[in-house]
This record gives structure tokens, sequence and C-alpha cells, in this order.
């Protein structure tokens, strides 16, 4: 097995849509939206998800690096700058403690439920942080959840496991939740160009 990774974009659009369709939709039909709108924005989205998340590709406002095997998509983690990801879990808690913001977010990961286990979220996660620095590098964050040591329900991990970001060079920052933990690292700017549908996704 060879796992690649490209940037979601246009190109990669078709592959991205069959694995959202190979599963649903996602929570019955979310197309990795959700962390996009703002309060209230759903109810006017409703039932009209695929388009909202394929117009926002097309415009380079939906970010994600996908893993690869093969011609298939097995998995991506979602990235971005704040304006483009503004509905993070604990939301009101997370403004409570906030003095700046990040110049990105990682916000959600989804794997192929056939290929969990294998180690593809993670890579999926370190790619993500290399198109941030392509991109122009900045303070990343994500609010992943810390079950160190013990198991739950995959479906409670959308936005990663805190070990998987610790090992990725994040530090934990502050709790929001029970489990949620800001966490943060700073990505340096990387030579060379951004990768396609990468370019100019830093906010600041
Ligand atoms: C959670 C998820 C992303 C993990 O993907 P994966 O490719 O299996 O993860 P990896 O193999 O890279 O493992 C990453 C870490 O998470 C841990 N982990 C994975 N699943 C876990 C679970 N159910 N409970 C606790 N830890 C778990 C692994 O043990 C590993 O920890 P380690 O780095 O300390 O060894 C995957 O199960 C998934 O897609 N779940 C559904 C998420 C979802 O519903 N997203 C919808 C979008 S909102």
């Amino acid at each position: 097995m060879t796992l690649t990774s490209q940037p979601l974009s246009t190109a990669t659009w078709p592959a991205f849509a069959r694995l959202v369709e190979k599963h649903d939709g996602i929570f019955g039909g979310c197309w990795c939206i959700s962390f996009h709108l703002e309060p209230g924005e759903n109810k006017r989205w409703a039932g009209r998800y695929r388009e909202l998340k394929e117009a926002r590709v097309r415009a380079g406002r939906a970010h994600a690096a996908l893993v690869f095997d093969g011609p298939e998509a097995v998995g991506w983690c979602q990235f971005g700058p704040p304006d483009e990801l503004p509905n993070i879990r604990s939301r009101k808690e997370y403004e409570k403690g906030l003095r700046t913001r990040p110049d990105w977010r990682i916000t959600c990961f989804f794997i192929d439920r056939e290929r969990r286990g294998e180690g593809i979220a993670s890579l999926a996660l370190r790619e993500a942080l290399q198109y941030i620095a392509r991109a122009g590098g900045g303070t990343v964050e994500a609010y992943p959840e810390d079950y160190t040591a013990e198991r739950t329900s995959n479906s409670f991990l959308c936005s990663g496991t805190l070990g998987m970001f610790l090992k990725a060079g994040f530090r934990k920052s502050r709790p929001i939740a029970m489990r949620r933990w800001v966490v943060v690292r700073r990505v340096p700017r990387a030579r060379g160009r951004p990768a396609p549908g990468t370019s100019g996704a830093r906010s600041g």
C-alpha cells in the first residue's frame, strides 16, 4: 500500500465526493461543512451542503489534505484560516480565553471506515502541516479530544486525538471542555510554491 496526499481542489473534488457519498454524506449529509458555517447559517443551507461545499472548493475557501490509496481518497484533514472555519466546538468557552486568533485552524478528520487504525489520520495531519508551511506557515491551532490510553467511539474524534497532535509537535494551551483542548504549534514558512488549492489560504 502506497499512500499519497493531495490538497482538496477542483481536481480532487470527484475523489472527495466519492468518499463522502460512500459514507452517506457523513453524519447524515454534513459534507464536512459544519465548521465552515456561522451559527444559524446551517438552517439556510440545509439539504444543500454538497452544493455549498463544492462551491467553496471552487472558490478556494475549503481546504483539506486528502490521503489517497491509488485513485481513491481514503481520508482527510481539514484546515484553513479562522474566517474560513469559524465554527469550532466549545466556541463560547474558547472565546472567553481567547487572546490572539491563530493564522490557521485544523478542525476535522474523516477516514474511510474500512481503513481506520492504519495511521491515515496521523498522515493526513502531517500533510496538512506541509500545505500550511507551503502557504506561508504561522500559528496553527486545533481542538482535539483527550482519550489518552482509552478508547472511545470513532465519531467523537472528528477533531482528532490529543496524542496525535502532541506527536506532531503541538503543545497544550488550555482546556475548553471536559476532554477538549486547544493545542498550538508554530509552523515555519516552507520554501517553494504553495500546493495547488492552498495558495493565499493564510489569513494574516
Ligand atoms: C478518529 C479517526 C479520524 C481516526 O483515524 P485513524 O486513521 O484510525 O487514526 P490513526 O490510525 O492515525 O490514529 C491516530 C491516533 O488516534 C488514536 N485513536 C484512533 N481511534 C481512536 C479511538 N476510537 N479511541 C481512542 N483513540 C483512538 C490512535 O490510537 C492513535 O493514537 P496514537 O497516535 O497515540 O497511536 C477516524 O476513526 C474517523 O474518521 N472517525 C470519524 C470522524 C468523523 O466522524 N468525522 C466527521 C467529520 S465532522
